[in-house]
């Protein structure tokens, strides 16, 4: 009788961060106002680091196996490889574990590598001048002739999500390279998106070679998806670039909203649980969005709960549990500090260790620093978050709440 014996596990890589300094050279734009070409720097003043991961990007589709090579966006990280080598992109879904029915958006360095790959229809031509490079993605058809795209980076679908990003150090990446990199979020499926290096780090270790550390994302949150290829056009998913600008361009002032959002709490102000819903962004620990601005009584809250460490997200309303001198355990250029302290029942008894962060009102720095506090909350071990909901707007607040929305075990008004 004949056995068969399990694949063997991939191997494990040894994952290495590489740094980019901030005043690297990284190239220019050809003439001023026009996105057509990305120009390095000459061979000897472009990073080694640099030249490493394109080297990587290159040589590694060549073989059976390959893996991509992750790297900082404006937006968060991406996890890159040759978007016209299957190879390549099937890497990138079996590092993330990433259902491989999920489209990836295409990166490009200018306007001259998009044009190997498709013709931009009109409706986009103001959009493209506005918004990049920078992060808004927008839907093109699949090129049929000329240079394309790996299957696996579309799943199938007749059109492809294609990308400028802002980050000067993306595009040398790219043009470096000479080909679009397909690039989804740099997280484990459905883990918060990397926003930092090390997050990326978190999430990979093992299982990709090369992280590409260029500091903190500007952003925070994912590029906004938008469909002009339809009519009306649709935001398929809210992000960096806010829909209230958008509407502002010639042929977009009908833009609708194709994602489900506004508040998911139920009817009659129910609270929502999403149950088995499909998770995303998600910390480890359970999160609780709270929509309303209404005070949150924390002790109560966890009555009967049985939880030890409790994570609180603050956006401006929420008053802080945690004296501003207490247990300050990070400050950094993320933009916020965890304060650590306890949550006390009258008798002074502990009922928890409460670990406090405040991003602030202003609603782009609630974007920037979001996915790094339920990470960060995370590594310190918090088994709940309650995070305070920001005001629905049409700008990157929108993104923030679909985030947090999809983050959520639980919603309440
Ligand atoms: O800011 C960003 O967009 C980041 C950075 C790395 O560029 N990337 C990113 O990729 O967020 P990912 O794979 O995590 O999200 C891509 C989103 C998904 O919601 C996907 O469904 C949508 O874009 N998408 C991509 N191609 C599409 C298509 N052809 N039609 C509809 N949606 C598409
Ligand atoms: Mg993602």
């Amino acid at each position: 009788m004949s056995t068969t014996n399990p694949p063997p596990p991939p191997p494990k890589l040894k994952t290495r961060i590489l740094t980019i300094p901030p005043s690297s050279p990284l190239g220019s734009w050809s003439s001023p106002n026009s996105l057509q070409t990305w120009t390095l720097p000459p061979t000897p003043l472009i990073p080694p680091s640099l030249t490493l991961a394109a080297t990587a990007l290159t040589t590694s589709t060549a073989s059976s196996f390959s893996t991509p090579v992750a790297f900082p966006t404006e937006t968060v990280y991406g996890l890159g490889a040759d978007a016209t080598s299957s190879t390549a992109v099937k890497g990138i879904y079996t590092a993330k574990g990433r259902p491989s029915d999920n489209p990836l958006i295409v990166h490009v360095s200018d306007l001259s590598m998009l044009s190997t790959l498709s013709t931009i229809p009109e409706i986009y031509h103001e959009l493209i001048s506005k918004f990049w490079p920078g992060p808004l993605t927008i839907l093109l058809p699949v090129p049929t002739s000329g240079q394309l795209l790996a299957p696996e980076v579309t799943a199938g679908l007749t059109t492809f999500g294609a990308r400028m990003p802002d980050s000067p150090l993306a595009r040398a990446l790219i043009q470096l390279v000479g080909k679009p990199l397909a690039a989804p979020s740099a997280n484990a499926s459905t883990r918060p998106s990397p926003t930092k290096a090390v997050h990326v780090l978190e999430d990979l270790e093992g299982k990709i070679e090369l992280i590409l550390d260029g500091g903190d994302c500007a952003v925070g949150v994912e590029s906004t998806v938008v469909d002009g290829l339809c009519d009306p056009p649709v935001v398929l998913r809210p992000g960096g670039v806010g829909i209230e600008e958008i509407r502002q361009v010639k042929g977009w002032k009908g833009v609708v909203k194709g994602y489900k959002d506004r508040s998911e709490v139920g009817e009659g102000h129910k609270p929502r649980a999403p149950g088995m819903k499909y998770k995303h962004y998600s910390p480890r620990a359970r999160v609780v969005l709270f929509e309303g601005h209404k005070p949150v009584n924390v002790g109560k809250e966890l009555e009967g709960g049985g939880q030890k460490k409790v994570g609180v997200i603050r956006t401006g309303e929420w008053e802080g549990l945690v004296g501003e001198t207490e247990g300050r355990i990070e400050s950094e250029e993320g933009g916020f500090a965890v304060r650590q302290g306890s949550l006390r029942d009258e008798e002074g008894k502990e009922l928890a260790t409460v670990l406090d962060v405040d991003l602030g009102r202003d609603v782009k720095g609630v974007a920037h620093g979001l996915f790094a506090a339920l990470r960060e909350l995370d590594r310190l071990g918090a088994d709940i978050i309650f995070v305070e909901g920001v005001s629905d707007g049409d700008d990157i607040a929108a993104a923030v709440m679909n985030r947090l929305r999809k983050a959520a075990s639980e919603i309440r008004p």
